[in-house]
């Protein structure tokens, strides 16, 4: 199938709207037919091991089900919406859309999750501290686009949801099929159904800072001199008894960011961003037989929907990220990774590096072959 990106002014979106302003893209998808339809949106909510939940209203009362649910869960007096997370790892059509987004690393996207919503139904006002695609599918729905929130914005009191006490409406969308709308981080936004409706929310993820600052000082901390000390060679006279001086600090400061420059290793960060949503789980055997599929004739290898990979230029070579852990590569197995992240697919050949690539990558559950 195609490379499906959408058509827009890539470097006027990232200049003006991306992680800023909210941007409609009206008929973004024209005779967009939705990878999935309401009836498969609930058997996925039916199956344990995928992740569900139902947002009802109830009056002024917002109430949270978690899946797995049975018939009856979608029988209900009160508007409700259906929330299914990472549908685009179990069905290859959903995590194409992701490819509309491929102007944006593909590490940054988190995961396609689908919503059915019942009229009238919401998950109410709210704000998210990450970017978010919504495509429109079965339907109509009505966008409503507030103020800008943190953490310090007044939430309604529950245990789990995180419902704007006040919402600020500035704009209103009406969003039908294959339209789209684009919400930073950060921006209240209510998006409530038209008659019953499915919206695709393709979700961005990034790291939390204090996530970073850990990777960071642990990998540090694996290569500083334990043996290293404070030092204060210029010692000034101490005359107030007790006193931690400013200029105390600052040499602690200056030690210590002499101690950072030397963190040449940066691989935390690789590995942060590529960790997987859902720990993978393979079958026993699995890789076995994975490998000796690979060794047919004209084996072709397919990234797995769900699968984190990403790769980065090192002066020693490639190195390759994959479900959260890390391995140095030859130049040579560049073209292959972008093959892989690009088109999802890699045709075998005869190339330096490549077989300890695959192995690697099957090792690490991104990849399987057909
Ligand atoms: C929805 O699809 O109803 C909710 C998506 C969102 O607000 O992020
Ligand atoms: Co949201």
């Amino acid at each position: 199938m195609p490379r499906r990106e959408l058509q827009l002014d890539t470097e006027q979106f990232l200049a003006r709207y991306w992680q800023k302003m909210p941007l409609l893209l009206s008929g973004a998808l024209p005779g967009f037919e939705p990878p999935v339809t309401a009836d498969e949106l609930a058997g996925l909510a039916m199956d344990d091991n995928v992740e569900s939940r139902i947002i009802e209203q109830q009056q002024d009362t917002w109430l949270l089900h978690h899946g797995p649910f049975t018939e009856s869960g979608f029988q209900r007096d009160n508007p409700w919406t259906l929330l299914v997370q990472a549908v685009d790892h179990y069905l290859p059509d959903v995590a194409r859309l992701r490819q509309l987004v491929g102007f944006l690393p593909s590490w940054r996207v988190d995961d396609v999750m689908v919503s059915y919503a019942v009229d009238g139904g919401s998950v109410g006002p709210h704000y998210d501290n990450y970017d978010v695609f919504l495509l429109q599918g079965e339907g109509q729905r009505l966008w409503r686009l507030g103020q800008r929130c943190d953490a310090d914005s007044d939430l309604l009191p529950h245990d789990s949801l995180k419902i704007l006490r006040e919402f600020e409406c500035q704009q209103e969308f009406l969003l039908g099929p294959g339209d789209i709308l684009y919400v930073p981080p950060g921006l209240a936004h209510w998006g409530i159904a038209r008659g019953e409706c499915t919206t695709f929310s393709i979700g961005f993820r990034a790291p939390r800072l204090n996530a970073m600052v850990s990777r960071w000082v642990d990998r540090l901390l694996e290569q500083l001199d334990p043996e290293l000390f404070y030092r204060d060679l210029h010692c000034e006279p101490a005359v107030r008894p007790g006193e931690i001086r400013p200029r105390d600090l600052e040499r602690a400061m200056a030690q210590l960011q002499a101690a950072l420059d030397q963190a040449e290793d940066n691989r935390w960060f690789g590995e942060l961003v590529t960790e997987p949503r859902y720990d993978p789980d393979p079958g026993p055997g699995e890789a076995d037989a994975v490998r000796a599929r690979l060794a047919a004739p004209g084996a072709t290898v397919e990234l797995l929907p769900e699968a984190k990979l990403a790769w980065q230029e090192d002066p020693a070579g490639i190195l390759v990220y994959a479900n959260g852990e890390s391995e140095l590569f030859a130049s040579a197995v560049q073209s292959d990774l972008e093959a892989l992240c690009g088109d999802w697919r890699l045709a075998v050949q005869d190339r330096e590096g490549l077989d300890e690539l695959l192995d690697f990558l099957i090792e690490r559950g991104v990849i399987d072959v057909c």
